[in-house]
């Protein structure tokens, strides 16, 4: 036997405390690979996490219980077909068609700033999360969003339900009342993307946006089957505006906390042309302070801080043995506060991702989107996303907390790392 070790005072009853103590303390007492309980383990460091990440025949992803294929007995789609679905779905999610799209997504943004009221104290997620959703799914659907837009809404609501934590923890197959929401939500989701993708064949006019590069074949692969999209739309629509929100709601508090950065994301950020439209990649490309805020908050508070793999068979991690059926949790929110990756972790320094002519630096892992098999479909989607949305507010507003001694939020860490409660008054409001 050569297990990791535990906490000596029992990892399980402190995890249950506080989730982000016990990942700090388990790295900081028990190494870069710990043991939570036997059978979970949590690889803690930089190496094993991409170690984990790449190894995806060793260590699966579980499929998302959140939105299960609603036709297929099957369950989750085979490897084969998961790979040509992200393959047709990257052609319109790689870096230079976002960057193609560049304007869209700036007018999408724009209207977060456009919106905020000045008057008085505000809570950000409600706000964010809207405008992110428009945008995502605009960037999806282009002209069909509008009547897709309302049932990706309410998935988002089904979502909120299923992942509310409770006391019992039903087996999946159980229907509980909010897996019966979320079931009938996709349905009707599915209902109208099936109306869209029907008149699109119809019309022979496919769309150059990610709907339509799902539906022409790819040379390796051929067509991918329809409900191959039925099953998979639902997940990443909802993906669109949910990370990317969350993530809003850390980096606005960063430009409230930090004027100093703001100052200089808004002396940027002049730099963007008065109408959002007109915004192209190389005034995306030119907010290099701004991308490097978002990338040090997304490093200080990765939304997605811890990722589940299951060992399909013994393996090796770090020295010590996993056994086939563990459970191994992957915790960016760790791999990113270890020195040996980042000096001074704790600190807030965007200007760690600037090398010396201010061009865009790699100063270390960098897990926030994850990588390997599995890694973050939509990185160059939410990365431009966020940038512009930084940027637009702090042009136009300073940020601030309401004052007392107590932070007006709560860290939450079940799904994701989120400020819930935030809220941020802006003052200023020239366009
Ligand atoms: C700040 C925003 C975002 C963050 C921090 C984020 C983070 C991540 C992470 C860490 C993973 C890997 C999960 C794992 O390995 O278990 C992931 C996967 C994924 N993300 Fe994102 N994401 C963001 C935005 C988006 C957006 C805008 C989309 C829209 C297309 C998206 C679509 C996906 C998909 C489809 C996967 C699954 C890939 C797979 O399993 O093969 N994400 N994301």
């Amino acid at each position: 036997m050569n297990e990791p070790p535990q906490l000596p005072d029992g990892s399980f009853a402190a995890w249950n405390r506080d989730r982000l103590a016990a990942a700090r303390r388990g790295a900081a007492e028990c190494g870069d690979v710990w043991q939570l309980e036997p059978g979970v383990c949590v690889a803690a460091a930089a190496g094993p996490c991409e170690a984990v990440l790449h190894r995806a025949q060793d260590f699966l992803k579980p499929s998302s219980p959140l939105f299960p294929p609603l036709k297929r007995a099957g369950g989750a789609p085979a490897p084969e077909e998961h790979a040509h679905a992200r393959a047709v779905r990257m052609r319109g999610l790689r870096p230079q068609a976002v960057a193609a799209r560049t304007g869209e997504i700036a007018s999408g943004t724009a209207r977060c700033a456009d919106q905020w009221p000045t008057d008085r104290d505000v809570e950000i997620l409600p706000l964010v999360r809207p405008v992110l959703a428009e945008t995502g799914v605009r960037y999806l659907f282009s002209e069909d969003a509008p009547a897709l837009l309302p049932f990706a809404w309410q998935l988002f609501e089904a979502r909120e339900v299923l992942v509310r934590p409770s006391r019992w923890v039903w087996p999946r197959w159980v229907p509980t009342p909010a897996r019966r929401f979320r079931t009938r939500q996709q349905a009707a989701f599915t209902s109208a993307l099936r109306a869209v993708v029907r008149q699109r064949r119809s019309s022979g006019q496919l769309g150059d946006d990610v709907l339509g590069q799902m539906l022409r074949p790819s040379s390796r692969y051929g067509l991918l089957p329809e409900e191959v999209i039925f099953d998979t739309l639902p997940g990443i629509t909802v993906a669109t505006f949910e990370t990317p929100s969350r993530a809003a709601g850390w980096i606005l508090l960063h430009l409230a906390r930090y004027p100093w950065a703001a100052d200089r994301i808004a002396a940027e950020a002049a730099l963007l042309p008065a109408d959002p439209a007109t915004t192209t990649s190389t005034h995306l490309d030119s907010l290099r302070y701004t991308q490097a805020l978002v990338r040090e908050v997304l490093r200080l508070h990765p939304p997605s801080w811890l990722l589940t793999r299951r060992a399909s068979r013994q393996a090796q991690l770090g020295g010590y043995t996993i056994d086939a059926g563990s459970t191994v949790l992957v915790c960016p929110y760790t791999a990113h506060r270890d020195a040996r990756q980042y000096p001074e972790p704790d600190r807030f320094q965007p200007e760690r991702w600037l090398g010396d002519s201010g061009s865009p630096a790699s100063p270390g892992v960098f897990l926030a989107f994850g990588t390997g098999p599995h890694g973050c479909e939509g990185a160059a989607l939410a990365m431009a996303m966020l940038t512009l949305l930084t940027a637009q507010t702090a042009r136009r507003y300073r940020l601030s907390e309401p004052p007392g001694p107590e932070p007006g939020y709560r860290v939450t860490t079940f799904e994701g790392l989120a400020t819930a409660g935030l809220r941020l008054r802006a003052v200023g409001g020239d366009p």
